[in-house]
């Protein structure tokens, strides 16, 4: 692929993976978020969902670049569609924090405005104990921080300079947790929903095909290798 459709074509990912954002803003500022019953409910699961399903879209890249080698040129796609994902994650951590949590932010900003800014520190004191309790009592944030670390862990990475001072094999092997925090954000899922609630069976899915695709891939190899060194012993 030229570098021209390469390009043409990250500038088309992005429009897609800020879709959901402006789709967002959009339905804020139009007063039709204020008519669902729990708006902040609602945001706190349109950004944890894109997230999740970006995610998911990152992880596989490699198992179908691999399908063929005249579509090799997908892995040029995977720093970005995982930075989204990243960025989708932080918004939902800011929403847990800043909605969710009882964080007063429409009073913080008026505070700020009104040139106030110690407001912010003070608000935070308020939900700070709340939050923290919620990460030690409950299972299903203590597995979403580990995803959201994890994914702050590989955008931090994921320079080409950093890539470079890390060297290759250390970066490599930091960044197959991003199989981990799939996981952990999956597990995140099922330990919210209700007990007998099934929706997060299709994200399960999709990380189950590509979990497999993974460990079909390694096992290829691992083969494929000791066959060699069996031949050039032989030989
Ligand atoms: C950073 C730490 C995280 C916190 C504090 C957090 C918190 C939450 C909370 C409070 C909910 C709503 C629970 C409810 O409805 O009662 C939720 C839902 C959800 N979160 Fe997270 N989360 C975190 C990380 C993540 C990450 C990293 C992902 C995905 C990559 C994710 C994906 C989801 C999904 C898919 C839902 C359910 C959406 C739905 O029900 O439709 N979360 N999270």
């Amino acid at each position: 692929m030229s570098k021209r459709n390469i390009l043409i074509l990250k500038a088309v990912l992005h429009l897609l993976c800020l879709a959901p954002f402006f789709w967002l803003i959009r339905f804020y500022t139009s007063g039709a978020l204020e008519l669902d019953p729990d708006p902040v409910a609602y945001i706190t699961h349109f950004t944890g969902n894109w997230a999740l399903w970006i995610l998911l879209a990152s992880l596989a890249i490699t198992p179908l670049r691999r399908l063929s080698p005249r579509i090799s040129w997908l892995i040029r796609f995977r720093r970005l569609i995982g930075l989204y994902a990243f960025f989708y994650a932080s918004l939902h951590l800011a929403t847990y924090i800043f909605l969710f949590s009882g964080y007063d932010l429409p009073t913080v900003l008026t505070a700020v405005r009104g040139g106030h800014p110690g407001v912010v520190v003070s608000e935070w004191k308020v939900v700070w104990p709340t939050i923290w309790d919620d990460v030690l009592k409950r299972r299903f944030i203590q597995v979403g921080f580990l995803a959201w670390l994890i994914l702050l862990a590989l955008a931090a990475t994921s320079p080409a300079f950093i890539m470079r001072a890390m060297g290759g094999k250390n970066w490599q092997r930091l960044h197959r947790l991003v199989y981990l925090a799939g996981a952990a954000a999956v597990i995140h899922y099922w330990w919210l929903v209700k007990t007998g609630v099934r929706t997060p069976w299709k994200v399960t899915a999709v990380l189950i095909v590509l979990l497999m695709a993974r460990l079909a891939y390694t096992a290829g190899k691992r083969l494929s290798k000791s066959r060699f060194v069996l031949q050039t012993t032989r030989n």
